[in-house]
């Protein structure tokens, strides 16, 4: 028999979920892996998909060795499910429910508000691969092309993990939430995918490198809350995802990175000290600094959007339910059930943006986006600001204001510039181009993207990366081409 930790690699679907002994929900999940192929052929990456990819495949929950390395065509990726091994006598750490032995079933109070959760999380990770599918064509290097694939084969992989959930643990309505996460698209007009930023585009790599730095970011954030859930089943999911997901971030703050690193030697070979002089800057064939900043700006806000509203009873409610927690839950010390504490919130408050304490169960969202902001903002000085300062630079990239470019909660009403003073409708018309990508910008990263697949070659726009992946040289065939 398989325990938590033994993963039944053998069979048509490897898991530590004990699918052999289950046929009921094995059957089920057969009858969705045609479908799932046919969204993987269709949805999935364009070109490419029967070429051998240097992949990583989860074979294991243990810390030490989880994954293995090899050439695998995507089609025959090894979608697996996988939980991070259980928590002996575990307990439900926040809510009402505090101190209850976890839920190894879905109590059935909050059915509709577990499947509820588990849908959303499901639907970001198709959602993404749709949104990344035609970057392919214009990878910088093999290197990025094969992060590219290994991101959306591990978001595929996350969808799977929510579909055992809805699959083995919602009967009927499960199943069918299952289908209903294949047939939504991203970006379609008629059935799109459920949250704002998972319908925009992904048209360039600068774009690519943003999203997973930013809008995985999110994922990552939503992880760790539903990680400290009561319903043990999703906590072990959401823990073992959090493994994947620790390379998405390294693929956006890596990649932004070295296009910063190759912009600020582009910048010193040619003698330019003033990183804002763009016209130079961009006939050097490299993305100049204040584009970088409004690209921040731009996926920086659609994500903060993610979070919800300020203020939001459906946060409240999933924390009272013991469903969905904090950040880092098991490690604040309070009460972990927060009836009588406040939160600070920023809000519109007659025609300004004022600091308000809200009850903390009402604010949760806020909680998790400020922790969210802080997360992001240490990434970018470690990773970016210290690039720019050390080619010695005076510039920074910085975050903007949480009012600016809003389309959901408070600020929606309003405009606001990056440093969070409101315009009025024309002033924000007038400076908007000063703030967000233009379509000129947006043509000039569309110009740099032009395939590179030689091997060990690198577009103009963007540096090699300090090390190989999984300790590979640097002329690495990471995707075979040819064959
Ligand atoms: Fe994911
Ligand atoms: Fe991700």
């Amino acid at each position: 028999m398989s325990d938590a930790t033994t993963v039944d690699y053998d069979g048509m679907i490897p898991n530590n979920v004990g699918l052999n002994a289950d046929p009921r929900l094995r059957r089920a999940l057969e009858r969705w892996h045609p479908g799932y192929l046919d969204w993987w052929r269709d949805r999935g990456p364009e070109g490419f998909q029967e070429k051998l990819v240097y992949l990583r495949t989860a074979v294991s929950v243990e810390p030490e060795g989880w994954a293995k390395f090899g050439f695998v065509r995507m089609p025959e990726y090894r979608w697996g499910i996988l939980l991070a091994p259980a928590v002996e006598d575990r307990k439900i750490g926040f809510g009402t429910h505090r101190g209850e032995p976890a839920w190894q079933e879905v109590p059935g109070e909050y059915r509709a508000m577990l499947r509820r959760l588990i849908v959303v999380q499901g639907d970001t990770e198709p959602a993404s691969v749709e949104q990344q599918r035609h970057l392919g064509s214009t990878a910088p290097s093999l290197y990025d092309l094969r992060n590219l694939f290994q991101v959306n084969v591990e978001e595929a992989r996350h969808l799977w993990a929510m579909v055992y959930l809805l699959q083995k643990y919602f009967g009927r309505d499960g199943r069918e939430e299952a289908e209903e996460l294949l047939s939504r698209r991203s970006g379609d007009r008629d059935s799109p995918r459920l949250l704002g930023a998972f319908n925009e585009t992904t048209p360039d790599w600068l774009s690519f490198f943003m999203f997973t730095f930013f809008t995985d970011r999110d994922g990552k954030m939503q992880l760790h809350a539903l990680s400290q859930s009561g319903f043990d089943p999703l906590s072990r999911t959401c823990r073992f995802m959090l493994t994947e997901e620790a390379h998405h971030m390294f693929v956006g703050q890596s990649g932004v990175g070295r296009i910063i690193e190759r912009s600020c030697a582009a910048m010193r070979e040619a003698g330019i000290d003033d990183p804002t002089d763009i016209e130079r800057v961009r006939a050097l064939g490299v993305v100049d600094l204040p584009t970088m900043q409004k690209k921040a700006n731009l996926h920086f806000s659609l994500t903060l959007d993610l979070f919800g509203s300020e203020i939001s009873t459906n946060a409240a409610n999933a924390f009272n339910a013991s469903l969905k927690g904090r950040y880092l839950e098991d490690q604040i010390d309070d009460d972990h059930q927060l009836l009588n504490n406040t939160y600070p919130v920023l809000r519109l408050k007659d025609g300004r943006i004022v600091k308000e304490d809200a009850p903390a169960l009402s604010a949760l969202n806020m909680r998790l986006r400020d922790d969210y902001i802080a997360d992001a903002s240490s990434a970018i000085e470690r990773w970016w600001n210290r690039i720019i300062a050390r080619a010695g630079f005076d510039f920074r990239i910085k975050l903007p204001h949480v009012a600016f470019n809003r389309r959901i909660g408070e600020f929606a009403a309003i405009h606001a510039d990056p440093d969070g003073n409101m315009l009025g409708a024309e002033e924000w018309q007038r400076r908007r181009d000063a703030f967000l990508p233009t379509t000129e910008d947006n043509l000039f990263i569309e110009s740099l993207m032009r395939p590179v697949t030689e091997r060990g070659g690198f577009a103009s726009w963007i540096a090699p990366p300090r090390a190989g992946i999984d300790g590979m040289p640097g002329n690495f065939e990471y995707v075979k081409l040819a064959g």
